[in-house]
């Protein structure tokens, strides 16, 4: 496996690697692997022979108050895991790598950033903007493997890809899970016990909501309110329970009827670590049905 830190040196075993044929897959990923991340490298494997994963943490992506410092690093770890994973090339670029001085360029976003985190993270998503431009043009014609647990993430790279014309075939993995349904986090290693058992409420919320639209709840302002209360009730700090459009992620109106497939997001804080979660009510299963499966199964 090579390991390059050198955006042309990247650029050009990228090149080299589709001339052989067999194509180039890039999973971009800001390092603190776990399980979520390799579901994507799996992805990866399975559509491209050469496959990258970029670890690069961008502090453009962070506001000024957020955890860029103390966000967590683990290069050696990360490293080990993707040589056995079958990663071909791992792209780890230093911060005057990726904005060298002088550099002044930044993409800006629009509607689709702007509710949900890109409301309460004001100039966040116009940060992985430009942080993921940079990285799929170095990568140049591929696929790009991203997760849908960063639910709105996903779509504004959609539409990033799509407004730049960019030569990229784009993947979206499912939220992996713990078996109790908390979904996978860099950030979950900042829970305490008591606090991961709290942020269950987020993946409790999500799972209730979709028993109640599969029996057939289609009012926005049932669907989210009872979510609310179940996060609100657990969590520090709430930052957001929202229905929206799954392509637009425009929020729907407590005061109306839900389509078909709805987007249910949730953001909330538990001693300072912020979480987010969501589930395509209409589309995904209950985030939790794992943990109820086992609960059942030790009953009988
Ligand atoms: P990071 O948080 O490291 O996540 C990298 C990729 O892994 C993202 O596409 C994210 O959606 C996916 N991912 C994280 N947890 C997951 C889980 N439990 N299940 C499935 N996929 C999961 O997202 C970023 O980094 C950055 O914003 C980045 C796109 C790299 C730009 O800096």
């Amino acid at each position: 496996m090579q390991v390059v830190s050198d955006p042309r040196v990247y650029q050009q075993a990228c090149a080299s690697a589709r001339e052989k044929g067999g194509g180039v897959a890039l999973v971009p990923t800001m390092g603190a692997l776990h399980d979520g991340h390799m579901a994507l490298v799996a992805a990866a494997r399975a559509r491209a022979d050469f496959v990258c994963v970029s670890i690069f943490v961008n502090p453009s992506q962070f506001g000024p108050h957020e955890d860029l410092a103390r966000y967590p690093r683990a290069m050696e770890a990360d490293g080990a895991r993707c040589e056995a994973a079958g990663v071909a090339l791992v792209f780890s670029p230093t911060r005057e790598d990726m904005y060298p001085e002088g550099g002044e360029t930044r993409l800006v976003v629009g509607e689709t950033a702007a509710a949900l985190c890109g409301a309460s993270r004001p100039g966040h998503f116009d940060g992985v903007a430009t942080i993921v431009s940079k990285l799929l043009v170095l990568t140049g014609s591929c696929v790009a493997v991203f997760g849908r647990k960063d639910y709105q993430q996903w779509r504004v790279i959609n539409r990033l890809v799509a407004d730049l014309f960019l030569p990229v075939q784009l993947v979206g993995v499912p939220t992996v899970r713990e078996a109790d349904g908390l979904a996978l986090s860099s950030r979950n290693r900042y829970l305490s016990s008591e606090a991961r058992s709290r942020a269950l409420s987020l993946s409790r919320a999500l799972s209730q909501a979709v028993r109640r639209f599969d029996d057939g709840e289609r009012r926005a302002g049932i669907l989210r309110q009872e979510a609310e209360a179940m996060v609100a009730r657990e969590m520090d700090e709430l930052d957001y329970v929202a229905l929206c459009d799954t392509d637009t992620v425009q929020p729907i109106l407590d005061d109306a009827i839900v389509p078909s497939r709805v987007l249910l997001a949730v953001a909330a804080r538990i001693g300072g670590t912020r979480l987010i979660d969501n589930v395509v009510l209409g589309e995904d299963g209950a985030p939790s049905q794992q943990e109820q499966d086992s609960a059942m199964a030790s009953e009988q």
